[in-house]
């Protein structure tokens, strides 16, 4: 079902979904295979959702913006299939990961595959300044994935460290999707670095409710499992207050178990996390964000794109998939 704020680009998305199809073809029949089987299991699609919804919120007529929300997306899914490699993970959009199926060497070099696909594109659309964007935004996020794995079992990461991995490894493609919208439309520079602003804070927004969904959420919904950052000694928002807010015994549980990346105690970590504040704080903090994403699309036009923007951060914060 497409969702109500998906509904004023309703007809770029058949387009953008005929274009995946279309570009996924291969020489090699194991890349099409693999690439199709994860991308055809869907997703949300919320990356692409922003490069047309900011696209056409700044007046655009032309149709490049299709290839470029393919782009976004093909990006989005080669780091998908290089996290679940890296997070050892088994789920993936409601599916068996591609590294489960299929063993890890596949999964990292389809990433690859798709990953230069969607470079093949950027040089076809032919923008030096959106190339220049995505280049820089690509190079950051595996920054980000680096120092997250720096920090594996590590109970002293501080909340700044934290924030510093969620922008570069999430954040910085959601302000990538809406800033690559917005030069594409040859938007003036204020309204550039509102959208570019708009999407950061959106995907801050995002990255700590799905840390979030990571400890509250069901496997039903999300289509991936509950516990993962736990089991793979991933200290998130929720872990870092309750080892700040909790008592002695609190925060000594709390960092026994990231040290240890046991989740047999799970409900335990869950309850104490809980009690602890760590939760409500971290839905307090991606409340922020959602807040000051709204801020930078006050001052646009209004029109029923900036309607549905507003609607994505509200989905962003409330979802529960
Ligand atoms: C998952 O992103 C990766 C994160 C940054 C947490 P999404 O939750 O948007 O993944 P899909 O595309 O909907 O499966
Ligand atoms: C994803 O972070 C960030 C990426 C760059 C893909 P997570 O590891 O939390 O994403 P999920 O929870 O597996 O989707
Ligand atoms: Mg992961
Ligand atoms: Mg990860
Ligand atoms: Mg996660």
């Amino acid at each position: 079902m497409t969702p109500p704020f998906s509904q004023p680009v309703v007809d770029d998305f058949v387009k953008v979904d005929a274009l995946i199809r279309d570009s996924l073809s291969s020489h090699i029949p194991l890349v099409e295979e693999i690439s199709r089987y994860l991308i055809e299991a869907g997703g949300k699609r919320l990356r692409p959702l922003l490069v047309l919804l900011c696209a056409r919120a700044c007046g655009y007529t032309g149709q490049d913006h299709i290839k470029l929300a393919v782009v976004i997306e093909f990006l989005h899914t080669a780091m998908l299939l290089h996290d679940d490699v890296v997070d050892a993970s088994d789920l993936r959009r409601g599916r068996e990961t591609v590294n489960a199926r299929w063993g890890n060497p596949a999964s990292v070099l389809v990433g690859d595959f798709l990953h230069s696909r969607a470079f093949e594109m950027l040089v076809e659309i032919g923008d030096l300044r959106v190339m220049e964007i995505l280049a820089n935004a690509t190079n950051t996020i595996a920054e980000g994935e680096v120092q997250q794995l720096a920090h594996v079992r590590n109970p002293d990461l501080t909340e700044q460290s934290y924030l510093q991995v969620v922008f570069r490894k999430t954040a910085m493609l959601f302000q990538a999707a809406s800033h690559c919208g917005a030069v594409l439309a040859g938007a003036d520079p204020k309204t550039e670095c509102a959208l570019r602003d708009y999407g950061r804070h959106l995907g801050m927004a995002f990255q700590m409710i799905d840390d979030f969904l990571d400890y509250t959420g069901n496997t039903e919904e999300l289509g991936k499992n509950v516990g993962d950052d736990l089991a793979e000694g991933k200290v998130t928002l929720p872990l870092i207050i309750a080892m700040r807010e909790g008592n002695p015994d609190q925060a000594g549980f709390i960092r026994e178990a990231i040290i240890s990346s046991r989740t047999d105690n799970l409900k335990d970590v869950i309850g104490t996390v809980m009690a602890t504040g760590g939760l409500a704080y971290t839905e307090s903090s991606a409340g922020r964000e959602q807040k000051k994403a709204l801020a930078c699309i006050a001052d646009l036009p209004s029109s029923i794109y900036r309607d549905s923007m507003e609607s994505l951060v509200d989905f962003v914060v409330n979802r529960n998939g």
